[in-house]
């Protein structure tokens, strides 16, 4: 099938013998959005990391549109840009001496067959106002803007590639609550107009609802419950799941 992730049969053991992908098997479809919810250490930024290609599994197979996904150096360049990632915390994972817009133009660089074949200001203004950046950033610093606007730095550069999965680690937990809310419905925004798919990790079962059309329940390495967002949050069948929605219930950010 087109575009469609698939990850089968996981493994990735660490030094010291600890298993923090233990068979993990997911599917992500053209322009749907996965959550992967699970406490810390149950394994969510290894599975992300091995979709990228920053950490190589022992064992499994990962797939994009049918073809294998190796270490990202390995990967063909269009496969390479079709998925891109968005850290927790884009004030280091951008350069802070870097203007804006030579954050965009590295990208450009790494990858010459998506940069815009015309005015390459016009498509950096373009992109820009895609995230919700006004023009005058360009010029700008990543370390002189706030961690919102560093984070739709962030953003604009993953699709200046022409992405087609989108995979977002925490993406919105380093934000404060009202910051976090518009960084998801820009996310919700752009999955429609550049026809993404999300892989949407998150300990955080709060903002699962506002963006997941599925979730999967992440635990000791294992995905112990997965189903449509609605069937999860609404009548988990796992303990676990219950107990993370019902913690979350007691913070009150299910509110
Ligand atoms: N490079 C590494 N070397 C050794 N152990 C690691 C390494 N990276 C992760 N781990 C361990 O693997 C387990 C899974 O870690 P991982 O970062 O995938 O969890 P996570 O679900 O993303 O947690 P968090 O919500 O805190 O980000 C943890 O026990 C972690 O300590
Ligand atoms: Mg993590």
């Amino acid at each position: 099938m087109n575009d469609t992730l698939e990850v089968t049969d996981l493994r990735v053991t660490f030094r010291g013998g600890l298993v923090a992908a233990d068979g993990v098997s997911l599917r992500v479809a053209p322009e749907e959005t996965l959550a992967v919810v699970g406490e810390s250490g149950s394994g969510k930024t290894t599975v992300a990391r091995c979709v990228v290609g920053l950490q190589r599994p022992d064992s499994g197979t990962l797939t994009f549109d049918g073809q294998p996904l190796g270490p990202v150096g390995r990967r063909p360049p269009e496969l390479q840009r079709a998925i891109q990632m968005v850290f927790q915390d884009p004030r280091s994972s951008l350069n802070p001496r870097m203007p804006v817009a030579d954050l965009i133009g590295e990208a450009w660089r790494t990858h010459p067959a998506a940069a815009p074949p015309g005015d390459r200001t016009e498509a950096l203004h373009r992109l820009l106002a895609d995230v919700g950046l006004d023009a005058d950033v360009t010029g700008r610093r990543a370390g002189d803007l706030s961690g919102g606007q560093c984070q739709r730095v962030s953003i604009a550069r993953a699709l200046a590639v022409g992405p087609r999965l989108l995979v977002c680690d925490e993406a919105v937990s380093a934000l404060d609550v009202s910051v976090q809310a518009q960084i998801l419905r820009l996310l919700v925004d752009l999955r429609r107009t550049h026809r993404l798919a999300l892989l949407f990790i998150t300990h955080d079962l709060g903002v699962v609802h506002q963006i997941a059309d599925r979730v999967a329940v992440m635990r000791g390495g294992a995905v112990v419950e997965e189903g449509p967002a609605g069937e999860v949050l609404g009548a988990p069948r796992h303990e676990y799941t219950q107990a993370l929605l019902d913690a979350a219930l007691d913070l009150g950010v299910d509110e």
